[in-house]
């Protein structure tokens, strides 16, 4: 029997307690032992819960028990489960996880930890919740140089972008409905500002390319400017606006990363991932594109890879997984500036062709696009090609020094 401990009862955690409980043949023909939930800490009660009996609100219960050799991380946020996550694997115990802020933030540091240990830290549920992604692109996809990562990486966001364009609902009204089925942050901010999806890009980014990848350093935009009527602008394109996470390494090493809202052409693969679910195009150089897709976020699905890792763990006690990167405090980001897009701007002026002369001048051909029910000074634009994103700045002020209101501006994505 191998006994392993949760730590954190809410929508992760639960649904790892309860796959272990429900799918305890399963486990057993996997591992070739029993598992056995032995604590689940947590500092609210559960008097209901089958595990009732293996509550504690002590986390030294867990380090200190020589017993526990895997526990799974679900408690989300960077403390204290970062402490508790360093003293675990000094203790040389294994530990999973979902914490996607945890493995953005301190993901280097806690490999080296495990590795220093004999011990493994795996955190397949921290991307695309129950889509395998992790190991296919540590393992499956090995032998590739990754030209480039772009994914749906925000079930929340992506809920409500679905809910924005096949049903013309609002913001608010989508948020809340993605909160109450558990797919939204407890603090929404980090899925509807991008947060989200940036510390996922940069796990992707950290694990294809060997060196962290600090959020920090990530340019990152959220859908809350997002409109109705781009939605229609975009539809009228023939695309749809989706939340994409996105990194390739240009020419001379730089990394061009970032989370923005981008026009998707409606041929992309991307296009049609819809509602809570994820979708992960890796760009190999061997295998071309390939692309994961599932459920991103919630609880059983999520919990799947959690329990995954806490299998892969207990068939590798005391032998290292190969999942590994080295820190960097390299700055080899491209700034934004620099990086390339073509885009879309949306604007209301009372001169359609001064601002149309302003941006064909700065950024070359442009075209000119239409919606239904337009107001008589709203006027919309693409770029044909792709710009420097600091050049479309310049473009930008420019427009509103002739007087023009800048009301959207927003990539569109070659994917
Ligand atoms: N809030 C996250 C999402 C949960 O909506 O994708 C899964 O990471």
């Amino acid at each position: 029997m191998i006994s392993v401990a949760i730590m954190g009862h809410g929508v992760v955690g639960s649904g790892v307690d309860e796959i272990i409980r429900t799918h305890k043949d399963r486990l057993f023909s996997a591992i070739g032992e029993e598992l056995d939930v032995k604590y689940i800490l947590d500092l609210r009660d559960f008097p209901d819960s089958p595990h009732a009996d293996r509550f504690t609100k002590n986390f030294e219960d867990i380090v200190n028990d020589v017993e526990v050799r895997v526990v799974a991380e679900a408690m989300g946020g960077l403390n204290p489960a970062y402490d508790y996550t360093k003293r675990l694997l000094k203790a040389g115990k294994s530990v999973v996880t979902s914490n996607k802020e945890l493995v953005a933030q301190h993901g280097a540091e806690l490999l080296q930890i495990a590795k220093d240990n004999n011990a493994n830290y795996l955190f397949e549920a921290s991307v695309g919740g129950g889509i395998p992604i992790i190991r296919p692109l540590s393992k499956c996809l090995a032998a590739n140089n990754v030209d480039e990562i772009a994914g749906i990486l925000n079930g929340t966001t992506n809920f409500i972008l679905t809910k924005m364009i096949a049903e013309g609902m609002g913001f608010d009204e989508a948020l809340k409905i993605a909160q109450e089925l558990g797919y939204a942050e407890k603090d929404p901010t980090a899925d509807v500002e991008g947060h989200d999806a940036c510390r996922k890009i940069c796990i992707l980014a950290s694990l294809a390319y060997g060196k962290h990848v600090y959020p920090d350093n990530v340019h990152t935009e959220g859908i809350t400017k997002i409109t109705l009527e781009d939605v229609q602008y975009a539809a009228n394109y023939g695309c749809v606006i989706k939340l994409i996470g996105r990194c390739k390494v240009e020419e001379g090493g730089m990394m061009d990363i970032g989370v923005a809202p981008m026009f998707v052409p409606c041929s992309s693969q991307l296009a049609n991932i819809n509602d809570v679910f994820n979708g992960i195009m890796v760009r190999g150089d061997c295998t071309g594109d390939v692309v994961f897709y599932g459920k991103g976020a919630g609880k059983l699905p999520t919990a799947s890879a959690v329990v995954a890792d806490v299998i892969d763990c207990a068939l590798h006690l005391k032998r290292r997984k190969l999942i590994f990167w080295a820190d960097s405090k390299e700055q080899n980001i491209l700034p934004m500036e620099e990086s390339k897009t073509a885009l879309y701007i949306r604007i209301n002026t009372e001169d359609k062709e001064a601002a149309y002369n302003t941006l064909t001048s700065a950024l070359g051909e442009v075209k000119t696009l239409s919606r239904v029910d337009a107001p008589e000074n709203e006027v919309a634009f693409a770029t044909a090609n792709e710009v420097k994103y600091g050049d479309a700045l310049n473009a930008v002020e420019a427009l509103k020094a002739q007087g023009a209101e800048v009301i959207s501006v927003i990539r569109i994505g070659n994917l």
